[in-house]
């Protein structure tokens, strides 16, 4: 069959991590590389899809033959991934920050003389969960789920809380964050299919083209 078996379909990718800003010269992040994100980016787009990728910042070259946008914030990565809406395929690899500081200052701010830190945090909003339930919900929704211990439960648990259709989960208690290699475990509706620890170059490619089957096309 074809070559390009994503051809025609449009995909939307999320990676790396957010960040949040504190002040001008603080902010929350996490270890999120990008290097996953921009793996599947790239392999969706080798398989002929049109992909947008929306990403955090990242010290990595972000693939060729995609529609690369940078954002910081959480807030700001909703709103790229709403405005590339509508797709067929949404990937959220994104290691979005869980909580953003509730102000944040124009200036530097100063540490107390004693007393509680002063940083109030607020949640962000969950970016998956609201693709999931908007109108334009890509046909098919894959999130991930990065996880230290009961990885397939949570994964599973995972799945019907965000309302996306596939979860991917890793073991990220080893070195999986950051690092060149991870180890994915698909959880879908009827099906768990556990591949082998590779690169994230070959994982990403794994799921692509699984991804690719799931329109039919390989
Ligand atoms: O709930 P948890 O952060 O473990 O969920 C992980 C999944 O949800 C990933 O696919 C991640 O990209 C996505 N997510 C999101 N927006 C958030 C938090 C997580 O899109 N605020």
């Amino acid at each position: 069959k074809s070559h390009k078996p994503l051809t025609g379909r449009r995909a939307i990718v999320t990676a790396g991590p957010t960040r949040e800003p504190i002040d001008p010269v603080r902010y929350l992040s996490n270890h999120s590389s990008g290097r996953q994100g921009y793996a599947i980016a790239q392999a969706l787009a080798d398989l002929g899809a049109e992909v947008e990728l929306v990403t955090g910042p990242t010290s990595i070259a972000t693939p060729l033959g995609t529609k690369n946008t940078t954002i910081e914030t959480a807030l700001e990565m909703r709103a790229a991934v709403e405005a590339a809406l509508p797709a067929d395929i949404f990937v959220s690899v994104a290691a979005v920050a869980d909580w953003r500081p509730a102000e944040r200052t124009s200036k530097k701010t100063q540490k107390p003389v004693d007393g509680p830190a002063p940083l109030q945090l607020i949640e962000n909003p969950d970016i998956l969960r609201s693709v999931c339930e908007s109108d334009k919900r890509p046909e098919l929704v894959v999130g991930f789920a990065a996880e230290t211990h009961d990885v397939v439960e949570l994964a599973r648990a995972k799945r019907l809380r965000k309302g996306c259709d596939w979860i991917v989960a890793n073991d990220v208690s080893g070195d999986v964050m950051g690092g060149q290699e991870n180890e994915m475990i698909i959880v879908t509706e009827t099906s768990e299919d556990r591949l082998p620890r590779q690169s994230k170059q070959a994982a990403a490619q794994a799921l692509a083209r699984k991804i690719a089957n799931h329109f039919g096309e390989i």
